[in-house]
């Protein structure tokens, strides 16, 4: 197959890498000069793990290639992939359809007879059809009659883990209108049967809803057990006893509860904004995504009360040093993640805060003003007042715990991912707090410390 992708960001790279990889040929097209040169010198502009050496790897095979040329890239492509980016529009939380449709209708001027248009950015019930409506249009204006499909294929990757999730997907969703489509696209998954995953077949509007119930049910998944975590503080209940227990259940089952500090990243909180205000325009309310944007947002800035408990109602004037700011482990991505709310409050409320995180630094730095940034956790740790665990990086999740606390002025730590067992902290004489676990006290420890 020959394959097209519009748009190098996070889907459309590493979509477009893959399905290289699959065997098929593929040209990736970017508007960013920038970009398309970095990538013909094999740099890529996001973090992810094992990008790269795929990336190289296709090129030297001749499968894979950039350009800033759409006409030549979509030249007797099968199928030509949208992937640009759908950003929330400012003001009304829409999703923001502008580059889609603009790819859509330049598309119109360059498709061959029966090339398969695949949007692959998420987008809003009703979107594959406006693109199917739009490329008719602009092919009566400039008065071409040729035949071209719509297919509907939304990204279920997650960052950090993109590779994997490509090559090895629950299923793949492809929403199709004819038989060719069809075919064209059971094609272009055909190594995925190999591999067991299912390529479920629907509608144009059934994908484009998949995709948004899926992000919003795992939304909804972690928002509970966050709530449940609150809960389980006052009544002195464990959480991950109780999401272990709930989620032996197979109704229920063991992934996305785990608790924490509100999810972040690029597609929950967009999605789930998004279809709340696609149920507003229907007149079909999301009552529950719409509570769980609410309560997520929240629970945000509710982390930051657990970090002023933790250091006595007053961090004025005490280094605060936190371990990791991206939205989670394995990116470098910022994107609402929880310490863009938690960092600046703790600055605002007179913290010293130091930041040590393996990839964040890059974007980071122009999101969080006023913060030093450290390399090591444990030249971090020196002199500081407390910890805050905000993102569960490896390098974070085996530290010296000792070591640490000797290192601090007074060990203190906001566990927010529970990575950390109470035993291992109080043994280490650290006074803590987690998440929905009982927080720990080491007030002896303390007491020596400040003698
Ligand atoms: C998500 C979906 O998983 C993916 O299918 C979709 O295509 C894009 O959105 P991603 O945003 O990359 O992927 O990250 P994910 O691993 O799903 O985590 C999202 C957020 O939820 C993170 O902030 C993470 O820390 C948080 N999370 C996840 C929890 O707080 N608890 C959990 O149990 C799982």
């Amino acid at each position: 197959m020959r394959i097209t992708m519009i748009g190098t960001g996070y889907v459309g790279l590493v979509s477009g890498v893959c399905f290289a990889d699959f065997g098929h040929d593929v040209i990736c097209v970017d508007k960013s000069a920038s970009k398309i040169e970095a990538l013909e010198r094999g740099e890529i502009p996001i973090y992810e793990p094992g990008l790269d050496a795929l990336l190289a790897r296709n090129v030297a095979a001749n499968r894979l290639g950039f350009t800033m040329n759409t006409a030549e890239a979509v030249k007797g492509a099968d199928a030509v992939f949208i992937a640009v980016g759908t950003p929330t529009r400012r003001g009304d939380g829409h999703a923001d359809l502008s580059y889609v449709y603009a790819a859509a209708e330049e598309l119109a001027e360059l498709i061959d007879e029966d090339t398969v248009v695949v949007v692959k950015s998420t987008v809003p019930v009703g979107t594959n059809a406006a693109v199917r409506d739009r490329i008719a249009a602009k092919l009566k204006e400039i008065g071409r009659d040729i035949r071209f499909h719509v297919a509907s294929n939304p990204e279920f990757l997650r960052e950090g883990a993109a590779i994997e999730d490509f090559m090895r997907p629950d299923r793949v969703v492809v929403g199709v209108e004819t038989d060719h489509a069809r075919d064209v696209m059971a094609e272009v998954y055909r190594p995925l049967k190999l591999r067991d995953s299912p390529v479920m077949f629907t509608t144009l509007a059934s994908a484009e809803m998949i995709k948004y119930a899926a992000n919003a049910f795992l939304a909804t998944k972690i928002t509970f057990i966050n709530e449940v975590a609150d809960l389980c503080e006052k009544v002195n209940a464990d959480v991950q006893e109780v999401a272990r227990g709930v989620g032996l259940d197979g109704r229920i089952g063991p992934k996305f509860l785990h608790a924490g500090p509100g999810y972040g990243g690029s597609c929950f909180p967009k999605d789930t904004l998004a279809l709340a205000r696609i149920g507003q325009d229907y007149a079909s309310p999301m009552r529950i995504v719409e509570t769980v944007i609410d309560v997520n947002d929240r629970r945000k800035r509710s982390m930051v009360d657990k970090v002023l408990d933790l250091c006595d109602g007053n961090v004025s004037g005490k280094t605060i040093t936190v371990l990791g700011v991206t939205f989670k482990p394995n990116t470098d991505d910022m994107r609402e993640s929880p310490s863009l709310t938690i960092v600046p409050a703790l600055v605002g409320a007179g913290a010293k805060v130091r930041v040590v995180d393996p990839e964040g630094r890059k974007e980071g730095e122009a999101l969080l003003p006023g913060v030093e940034w450290v390399e090591d956790a444990y030249e971090a740790a020196e002199g500081a007042t407390a910890l805050v665990l905000l993102t569960e990086w490896n390098e974070f999740r085996a530290l010296d715990l000792e070591r640490m606390a000797t290192a601090m002025e007074t060990p203190r730590m906001a566990d927010l991912r529970n990575v950390y067992s109470p035993d291992a902290l109080q043994a280490a004489g650290f006074s803590a707090v987690l998440v929905g676990r009982d927080p720990v006290s080491a007030p002896a420890a303390r007491l020596i410390k400040s003698a």
